[in-house]
């Protein structure tokens, strides 16, 4: 049976329909008309941009702002497709400074919704009014700017109309696509206003100082005092913003906003750099909170990716990642311990948390590391210490896993270092007092330190702590080492995949590195041999299996990182003193001076806080004094 074919004919579409399908890519709901519509008011020099919604944005958006405007007899131009004023030629493209350059926005919008345009120049007799559906064109009122009106959105395409959720979810959809470009461009005001009520109002902050202000306002003022200042360069990368300590870490990751040469951008390469920061301070799956703003050439980013823009790609992503990684873990390696002792911080960091002056004092600290200041104040940076430090951790190391038993005693308490105990003897009460994390006076119940300093009472975890200080003691030692390996006097053998064969042959460097060796005996079976010395006691098999399995995964380079600090957390782990161990006051000032100056102290290798700041005015108000 042989079907009849029918040949099809070859039609160009209609203008109309042509635009209703791009109009897809761009406006997919609400947020993304209020999105373009916020942006052009952006591109316009807009300083006020007022949103009022009606239905969550389905029956009605509209945009004003007091821009530059548009010439009347331009108006029906800027809603022709691939139609802008922004850029002319392919150099412009490849150096776009403003947000629109694709001019299709308004094209698109107009083929599915019922739209307008009003708008007025400086030195115009008047505004005009353009309907998009009959191109007629009016004289009206309004003060120099304009004001975009978007009405019942899809009406002409009902099955897109049918994608839309409901009338609250588009609302907050709208109201994040505002605080985007909000935490983007703080000297803009913006009010978002829904069914006649305002909803959101951001005022002007002008001015360096008025960052903090609109991220307080926009996200909280617990986001500013949670988090710390960042300012760093990395090759051609300058990352500015806010990222949150590990505390602030959320649930869900609706905190993480990305700029890139002040667009919002969702995009991997920043994202993991992020989240990489973190590795060694969050728990499972909490998410960190932050605003970043990278800036960087714009030859070396593709903003012309998406019809959104949402997207970019990168010229060289390790550069950013990198960035990334490198800007935000700076930041958060510094004690917080140090932050209070080197800034004004008062004792009421805990008692109001959030408050005005704190605003200000919270950043200074971090960003002073950019112009290398850590060393001038001798802290952890220093290379003194740095030296120190590593002739420390191979003593600890030595005495954790490789010595005789004798010795693990000894350097499990604190005082292996005999200058930290004779200074903590030797100190005045008012010297102590400038200690951040002040002087040990108490032990209790044999898992918690208590110390007194300017603030009030400090309560510290003392295994959390000191295994922090022992890993991170370990990561250091490891720069210059490698880790130390012991044979199997049996070679653990098991089946295994051609995968896994594959990657221990192409990776036996790396696994070298690791302190593993691993060869093939057949064609179908694996041997371990050798294994790190810390985890001889362990399963080699199902070592040798899940670093494999990484391995395949990823590049090497960051397995090699990831597994060593596992590997290391590990030892720490069972380095670290246990509880219940009775310590004298001066090694409990010992370790609490360790902890000073120790990177990443505040959090345990698990991400749980490792110190607690109680003040005397939480104390009063335990003991209702003064009221
Ligand atoms: N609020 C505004 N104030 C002043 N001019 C505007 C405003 N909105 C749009 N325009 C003018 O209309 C033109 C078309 O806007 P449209 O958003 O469609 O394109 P675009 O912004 O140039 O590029 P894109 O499609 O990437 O957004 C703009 O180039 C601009 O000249
Ligand atoms: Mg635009």
């Amino acid at each position: 049976m042989s079907q009849v074919q029918i040949l099809p004919t070859i039609r160009e579409l209609p203008d109309v329909l042509i635009s209703q399908i791009a109009a897809g890519e761009v406006v997919e709901r609400p947020a993304s008309v209020v999105r373009e519509l916020v942006d052009n008011a952006l591109d316009a020099g807009a300083r006020q941009i007022t949103l009022r919604l009606l239905g969550g944005g389905i029956r009605l958006i509209s945009v004003e702002d007091d821009g530059c405007g548009i010439p009347a007899d331009q108006l029906p131009i800027a809603l022709k497709r691939h139609a802008t004023s922004k850029i002319v030629s392919l150099e412009d493209l490849e150096s776009v400074a403003t947000m629109g350059f694709r001019g299709e926005a308004l094209a698109a919008m107009n083929s599915v919704s019922d739209m307008s345009l009003l708008s007025r120049i400086e030195g115009a007799s008047s505004a005009f009014l353009l309907e998009g559906q009959t191109g007629e064109i009016r004289p009206a009122a309004r003060a120099v700017g304009t004001t975009v009106e978007v009405k019942e959105l899809f009406f002409s395409t009902p099955a897109r109309r049918h994608f839309l959720k409901s009338e609250n979810t588009e609302l907050a959809h709208c109201i994040e696509a505002v605080r985007r470009h909000a935490l983007a461009r703080p000297e803009v005001g913006f009010a978002i206003w829904h069914e006649g009520k305002i909803v959101e109002q951001w005022r002007s902050q002008p001015g360096e100082a008025g960052w903090n202000q609109r991220l307080a306002d926009v996200l909280g003022e617990d986001f500013v005092a949670s988090s710390v200042n960042i300012d760093f360069r990395s090759g051609p990368v300058h990352v500015r913003g806010r990222a949150g300590t590990p505390d602030a870490a959320r649930a869900r990751a609706d905190q993480q906003f990305a700029y890139v040469n002040g667009r919002f951008v969702r995009d991997k390469v920043i994202t993991h750099g992020a989240r990489s920061a973190y590795e060694d301070v969050l728990h499972g799956q909490r998410q960190p909170v932050y605003v970043l703003y990278l800036q960087m050439d714009p030859a070396r980013v593709d903003v012309n990716v998406h019809p959104t823009k949402i997207e970019v790609r990168f010229r060289d992503s390790r550069e950013v990642h990198q960035a990334m990684r490198h800007a935000i873990e700076s930041a958060l390696a510094v004690p917080r311990a140090q932050l209070l002792s080197s800034t004004q911080l008062s004792a009421d960091r805990t008692a109001d948390s959030g408050s005005a002056n704190q605003l200000q004092v919270t950043p200074s600290a971090p960003s002073q590391q950019v112009q290398g200041g850590w060393s001038q104040r001798g802290m952890p940076f220093d290379t003194q210490r740095r030296a120190e430090d590593s002739a420390q951790a191979l003593a600890d190391l030595k005495a954790l896993w490789g010595g005789p038993p004798k010795v693990a005693e000894q350097t499990a308490s604190f005082t292996s270092t005999p200058q930290l105990s004779s200074i903590t003897s030797d100190t005045s009460p008012q010297e102590a007092q400038e200690w951040p994390l002040g002087r040990a006076i108490a032990q209790l119940q044999g898992v918690f330190i208590l110390a007194e300093n300017k603030q009030g009472l400090v309560v510290v975890d003392m295994h959390a702590a000191h295994e922090r200080i022992v890993y991170e003691r370990l990561k250091l030692q490891l720069d210059t080492t490698q880790i130390s390996s012991q044979p199997l006097l049996i070679p653990s053998a098991f089946a295994a995949t051609p995968q896994e064969i594959a990657t221990a042959e192409s990776c036996a460097e790396v696994l070298a590195q690791l302190g593993l060796e691993i060869s093939s005996l057949s064609a179908k079976t694996l041997a371990v041999r050798a294994v790190p010395t810390s985890l001889a006691q362990g399963d080699a098999v199902e070592l040798a299996r899940s670093v494999l399995a990484e391995l395949a995964q990823h590049d090497a380079a960051t397995v090699v990182q990831r597994a060593q600090n596992e590997i290391l957390a590990t030892m720490a782990c069972h380095g670290a003193v246990r509880a219940n161990r009775k310590l004298t006051l001066d090694e409990m000032n010992a370790l609490l001076r360790q902890m000073e100056a120790t990177e990443r102290s505040d959090q345990c290798n698990h991400g749980r806080p490792t110190w607690r700041q109680v003040s005397m005015r939480e104390l009063d108000a335990l003991f209702l004094r003064g009221r």
